[in-house]
C-alpha cells in the first residue's frame, strides 16, 4: 500500500498518497489551486506559474511539486492572490483576447480565472501584438493571438499513430504553436474537438462550430472555476 503523507494547506489538515502532485492532492482534499498549463493525465510543465504556492515559506509551482510529510503550504493569502492576479493580467495584455466575441467564452479557463480573481482592467499596458491565424487545417483554426503558450496541445494531442500534431516554432518573443502541415490536414473530427477542448483559451477552434452552447449554459456561467473542487469537502 502506498504511504500516506500529512500536510497542511492554509492551516487545513490534509492527507494524500506520497508523491501525489500538490494540485491533485489539494483537489482530493477539497482545495482548489488554480492552474492553466496543467492538464489531468499529462506530465506537468510548470510554465504558466498560476499555481504558485508557498511551501515551507518558499514560492514554488504546485503542479510540479509532489506532497511530502509535514509540508506547510500557503495557497490563498493576499501575497499569493496578488501574484496570481498579476500573472493573469499579463496574459491578457500580452495577447489579444477578445472575450465577448470568442467562441470559448464561458468555457475559457483564462476568462474564468479572471472572473475568479476579479480582474476588471489590467494595470499593465496592452501590447496589441499582430500574430497570424493558421487556417490550413480543414477542421481546425489556430489563432496565435489567443495562445498562452501553455503547451497543453503539444503534450496531449497525437494522431491515431501517436504522432504529435502541434509543436513550438520560431524563437524568443516570436515563439508560436505550429500545426504539422500534413497531419493538420488529416485530423479526424474527434482529434480536432479534443484539441479545442484541451486548449484552455480560444486559440484552437473547430471550424464551423462556434457558439454552440447558449450563453447561460456554458461551463463557467453558473459556477466559478474551482467551485467543483471546493464543494467536494466544506472547510467552513
Ligand atoms: S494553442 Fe492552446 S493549448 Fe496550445 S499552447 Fe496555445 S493556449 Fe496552450
Ligand atoms: S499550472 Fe503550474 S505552472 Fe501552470
Amino acid at each position: 500500500m502506498n504511504q500516506i503523507v500529512r500536510f497542511t494547506i492554509d492551516g487545513i489538515e490534509c492527507m494524500a498518497e506520497k508523491n501525489t502532485y500538490m494540485i491533485e492532492a489539494a483537489r482530493e482534499n477539497g482545495i482548489y489551486i488554480p492552474t492553466l498549463c496543467n492538464y489531468p493525465g499529462i506530465k506537468p510543465k510548470g510554465s504558466c506559474r498560476v499555481c504558485s504556492v508557498k511551501i515551507n515559506g518558499r514560492m514554488m509551482t504546485a503542479c510540479t511539486t509532489p506532497v511530502t510529510d509535514g509540508m506547510v503550504i500557503e495557497n490563498h493569502t493576499p501575497e499569493i492572490d496578488a501574484l496570481r492576479k498579476a500573472i493573469l493580467e499579463l496574459f491578457f495584455v500580452e495577447g489579444n483576447h477578445f472575450c465577448p466575441s470568442c467562441e470559448k467564452g464561458g468555457i475559457c479557463e483564462l476568462q474564468a480565472l479572471a472572473y475568479r480573481y476579479k480582474i476588471m482592467v489590467p494595470r499593465y499596458p496592452f501590447a496589441f501584438p499582430q500574430r497570424d491565424v493558421d487556417a490550413t487545417s480543414p477542421l481546425l483554426i489556430k489563432d496565435q493571438n489567443r495562445c498562452i503558450l501553455c503547451k497543453r496541445c503539444i503534450r496531449a494531442i497525437t494522431d491515431e499513430k501517436g504522432r504529435t500534431i502541434f509543436a513550438y516554432k520560431k524563437r524568443g518573443s516570436r515563439v508560436e504553436i505550429g500545426i504539422d502541415p500534413k497531419l493538420g490536414k488529416e485530423l479526424t473530427p474527434e482529434t480536432a474537438q479534443k484539441a479545442m477542448d484541451v486548449c484552455p483559451v480560444g486559440a484552437l477552434l473547430v471550424r464551423e462550430k462556434g457558439f454552440d452552447i447558449p450563453i447561460g449554459e456554458r461551463k463557467y456561467d453558473k459556477m466559478p472555476i474551482g467551485s467543483d473542487v471546493e464543494k467536494i469537502i466544506s472547510h467552513t
